[in-house]
């Protein structure tokens, strides 16, 4: 019997076009459903944009939209992304969708049947202006701790400090400007500290449905802490009208909080593929129902390191207590690092941009290939390095598989008619070797070991390449009496070029196509790779398969966008002109570089300088402390007045040359530099641009 599965990836917020994140966890996905539907296996591949929230509502009304215009509006940019990295999504859906509607009904309406919600009276800061209950992230004031301004109702940016937005000093609605009021609101919640549910989830996430490593880091809020209760509580699963959600029954002005109404949209989406495959929504939901009440329904979720505890305990609690199949498993993965960097963050996208990477022509399978190479069945970020993305994909995947297929494949048709030929024993025996890889490289690819299942086809291409090197076909070719040994060889290198191309299928698609229109095989799948192509099978011409990185395409990956626009246009000539206009300083050791002391400072305070129309005097926190032992400031006056109203610096950070000599000005002395942006012709670009670090950077910290 086939295996049917229903495999999900995480819906991504409608608010913002994709990132690299985006297509990590979508290219890891597709290929183990590829394999699967390789391997026999029937499956559903679903995803859908989750549509609902404050803060898509909130930007909808920046952007002059409904919330349902500004959805639709990003999911009409989805396509070019999955066409473009080949992402094979079954159906497209929306957590707004009727199906999503009715289905969080549905399983709320259960999960109270069972008595396990709740009604609770809490307090919550109210936008008295906009007339609605504030969420924490549109509340801003003074951070408790540091006392920095303008920081976010949940933390402090400057000093990473966590709190409840009531701590805030001067609270303010990020939305009216406001002072916010408390107000009481009854909220609903979901009981999963019910005793039922903890012993539910307890054996849930011991079943093997969740990583070791998840595993561990779950288990705290289910098993009892050193205080003999778990950390498990209450969730809130309601918010108050103006809400961009699915209405609760019998609730008149409260909605859903996102979070419920998003996994469901898994379901939602799985039915409503059923009912574009029936025709008609009433038999879809018959066909879905008993697709999802059938034992064999196996069911997947990937997802980012980030929503773990969504998944693994909200979500198979609300499933197992509304009477449903629960996940057999959710698949965790890390984040994608560039050059040891930042997390590619949702907000920040920063990076590698997808639509640019394909915008330069570069090849969506290299990125394919080269992430199967870094992937692993574990929750461990993994890493971009532009340098090893060129040695994977030129000397692996070109080097090492594309070349069999170029080197073989112009013999057989100019000297045999496009035709093969008669096997000898020693290439008999190296495809036997070939063909013997099949079920490990099949098992590895079942427990999402794609780097190990790709470094076994790499092992087993060096075979090839070291009988083609033994046998030379370029020489046999020139050698009198030689052809039968010509033809057998090139023979042998197409076979095994088809099993390799076999084993490459679920991560290089598009290029398997191709060989498979070039081999004349028909579609290329796991149980063939014991058969072989027979003597006499005529093949096709062998067309360029695939090119090879250009360092300069990756360049322009990474340049700023003025420059990948000039690298785009012609390869050849990348700008070299720094935008600054200056020619770069002569080379310093990096002992000259370790005499600057560089210092994350957060600036307090900057006020204007009477009598000055360029400086701005700052006050700096560089976390230094005086003799006292109290906060040590520093006064630093900087010319950046036609760039910065005072009030746009306060409470940000950026970097302070802490250890240059200090210097009296007209106005006091400066103690320190702070670094900004400029162009070397002012005319040119009069911009000033003040240096401020990537969240998580805190005041004091060195800058190397
Ligand atoms: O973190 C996110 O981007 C959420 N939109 C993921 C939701 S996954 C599922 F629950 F819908
Ligand atoms: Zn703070």
């Amino acid at each position: 019997m086939p295996r049917q599965l229903f495999v999900t990836t995480a819906l991504p917020y409608a608010n913002a076009p994709f990132h690299i994140g985006h297509m990590m966890e979508y290219i890891q996905a597709d290929i183990w459903v590829r394999f699967q539907r390789m391997h026999g296996s029937a499956v559903h591949f679903v995803c859908a944009d989750d549509a609902h929230g404050a803060p898509i509502m909130i930007a909808a009304e920046k952007a002059g939209k409904t919330p349902q215009q500004f959805v639709a509006d990003i999911a009409a940019g989805r396509k070019e992304y999955l066409d473009g990295f080949h992402i094979s999504f079954d159906n497209w859906h929306s957590t707004d969708g009727a199906e999503n509607h009715q289905l969080a009904q549905d399983i709320y309406r259960a999960l109270k049947k069972n008595g396990l919600i709740d009604t609770r009276t809490i307090e919550q800061f109210f936008d008295p202006d906009k007339n609605m209950f504030l969420p924490d992230r549109f509340i801003k004031g003074e951070c408790p701790k540091c006392h920095a301004k303008d920081q976010y109702g949940d933390n402090c940016e400057v000093c990473g400090a966590v709190y409840s937005p009531t701590e805030l000093i001067n609270p303010y609605s990020a939305l009216s400007g406001a002072t916010p009021v408390l107000r009481t609101s009854e909220h609903f919640f979901f009981k999963l500290s019910d005793p039922r549910c903890l012993a539910f989830l307890d054996q849930w996430t011991q079943s093997g449905a969740v990583q070791p490593e998840v595993l561990n880091k779950i288990a705290e809020w289910i098993e009892p802490g050193e205080d003999g209760k778990p950390k498990m509580g209450d969730w809130d699963i309601s918010r108050d009208a103006p809400y961009f959600g699915i209405e609760i029954p019998d609730a008149p002005g409260k909605y859903f909080y996102v979070w419920l109404d998003a996994p469901i949209g898994y379901l939602a989406s799985l039915q409503n593929r059923f009912a574009k495959i029936e025709g008609d929504a009433a038999k879809g939901a018959a066909a879905y129902t008993a697709f999802m009440a059938d034992p064999a329904t196996e069911q997947y979720h990937f997802i980012g390191k980030d929503i773990i505890t969504f998944h693994t305990l909200f979500w198979p609690a609300m499933l197992h207590f509304s009477g449903r199949k629960t996940p057999n498993a959710v698949f965790v993965h890390g984040f994608l690092t560039i050059n040891s960097g930042e997390k590619m963050s949702k907000s920040r996208g920063t990076g590698l941009n997808p639509l640019k990477y394909l915008s330069l022509g570069m090849n969506p399978e290299w990125l394919r290939y080269y992430l199967a190479t870094k992937l692993t069945p574990r929750n461990e970020d993994i890493e971009f390095s532009p340098e090893d993305f060129m040695a994977r994909v030129n000397s692996d995947l070109i080097g090492k598989y594309i070349n069999i297929a170029s080197r073989a494949a112009g013999f057989i048709s100019k000297r045999f008619g496009g035709k093969l030929g008669a096997v000898s024993p020693d290439g008999a025996g190296l495809l036997d070797t070939l063909r013997e890889g099949q079920d490990t490289i099949a098992a590895l690819y079942e427990s999402r070991e794609f780097a190990k299942a790709l470094r076994e086809v790499m092992l087993l291409a060096d075979k090839v390449n070291a009988y083609v090197d033994a046998n030379k076909p370029w020489e046999l070719a020139k050698k009198e009496g030689m052809e039968a040994r010509l033809h057998d060889v090139c023979t042998v290198c197409i076979e095994a070029f088809r099993l390799l191309t076999i084993y490459l299928k679920p991560v290089l698609p598009a290029l398997a196509a191709s060989v498979e229109t070039f081999l004349n095989s028909g579609p290329l799948s796991f149980g063939k790779a014991n058969g072989g192509l027979p003597a006499g099978h005529a093949i096709g011409e062998y067309q360029h398969l695939m090119q090879r990185v250009d360092i300069k395409q990756l360049d322009a990956l990474f340049e700023a966008p003025a420059l990948a626009v000039a690298a785009q246009g012609a390869t050849e000539t990348v700008a070299t002109t720094p935008p600054g206009g200056e020619a770069l300083a002569p080379t310093i050791t990096i002992d000259d570089f370790a005499k600057v002391d560089l210092r994350i400072a957060s600036i307090v305070n900057c006020e204007a300088v009477e009598g000055s129309t360029k400086l701005l005097r700052l006050t700096l926190d560089a976390g230094e402390k005086d003799d006292a032992g109290q906060p040590r400031m520093r006064n630093v006056f900087s010319g950046i007045a036609s760039a910065y109203k005072p009030e746009d610096l306060v409470g940000k950070l950026t970097v302070l040359v802490a250890n240059l000599a200090p210097r009296k000005m007209k106005f006091g002395v400066s103690e320190g530099m702070v670094l900004a942006a400029s162009h070397g012709d002012e005319k040119a670009n009069p911009g000033i641009y003040i240096l401020n670090p990537w969240p998580g950077a805190q005041p004091g910290m060195r800058i190397h």
